[in-house]
């Protein structure tokens, strides 16, 4: 395998999401490559494999890629082009394919290494990031910010919540409130610990201010 693969995934994402304003921008991919990789040292799992699925995360995304999803076609192209072997490829197209959020349909990824990438992605989306991250994504896809008539949905399955169009503050309740209880190690239980009180302390100050209380 290439010994520059690593330099080469970044430049490889950064190029795929430069343009990106979903919430998935570049920097996000990056941010979860530099998290995973702490998580990673902390807890002994083999680095290059989880380097690897993290910056290769969400390249073959279902919303951003629906045509490369299935298969990971450019996860796959990169790795091959890198002369990478069949069964890293595999494990790194399992990981990718176990981390995503699907409600109730979630999965706890098999490996440990997949449980640093789904970690570090899931920190991604809480906290003052994960505020931002939301409410970029509630603009790009015309979401409302907040209608006290429209009730979050709790415990969706995938399919439900892959299809599921609600308010930009319905989100937190309907996966971001959930995330802190679904993290695998020690290490990301800690850091969503201290992200997901300010992010519930940000919603009670938003809807204080909705209520005219302040
Ligand atoms: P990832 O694949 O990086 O885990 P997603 O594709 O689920 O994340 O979403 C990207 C970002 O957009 C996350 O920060 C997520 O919380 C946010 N997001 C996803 N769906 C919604 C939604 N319906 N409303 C607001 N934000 C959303
Ligand atoms: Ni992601």
């Amino acid at each position: 395998m290439d010994t520059g693969i690593i330099n080469a995934a970044i430049e490889f994402v950064k190029q795929i999401f430069e343009n990106d304003y979903s919430g998935h921008d570049y920097f996000h991919t990056l941010r979860v490559y530099k998290m995973a990789t702490d998580i990673a040292v902390q807890e002994n799992a083999d680095l290059l494999v989880v380097q690897l699925a993290a910056l290769l995360h969400d390249v073959d995304d279902r919303k951003l890629s629906p045509e490369t999803y299935t298969h990971k076609n450019k996860a796959v192209t990169f790795l091959r082009a890198h002369n990478a072997d069949e069964e890293l490829i595999e494990e790194i197209c399992n990981i990718i394919s176990e981390i995503s959020f699907r409600g109730s349909d979630s999965v706890v990824p098999e490996t440990i290494e997949g449980k640093c990438v789904q970690d570090a992605d899931r920190l991604d989306a809480i906290g003052a990031i994960g505020i931002a991250r939301a409410f970029s994504y509630g603009g790009n896809h015309n979401r409302v910010i907040h209608d006290p008539d429209i009730s979050p949905v709790l415990n969706m399955n995938g399919e439900e919540y892959y299809n599921h169009v609600s308010t930009t503050i319905n989100h937190f309740y309907e996966k971001l409130f959930s995330i802190g209880d679904r993290m695998n190690t020690f290490t990301a239980k800690k850091i969503a610990k201290h992200r997901e009180k300010y992010m519930r302390e940000f919603i009670s100050e938003f809807l204080d201010e909705w209520d005219g209380m302040r």
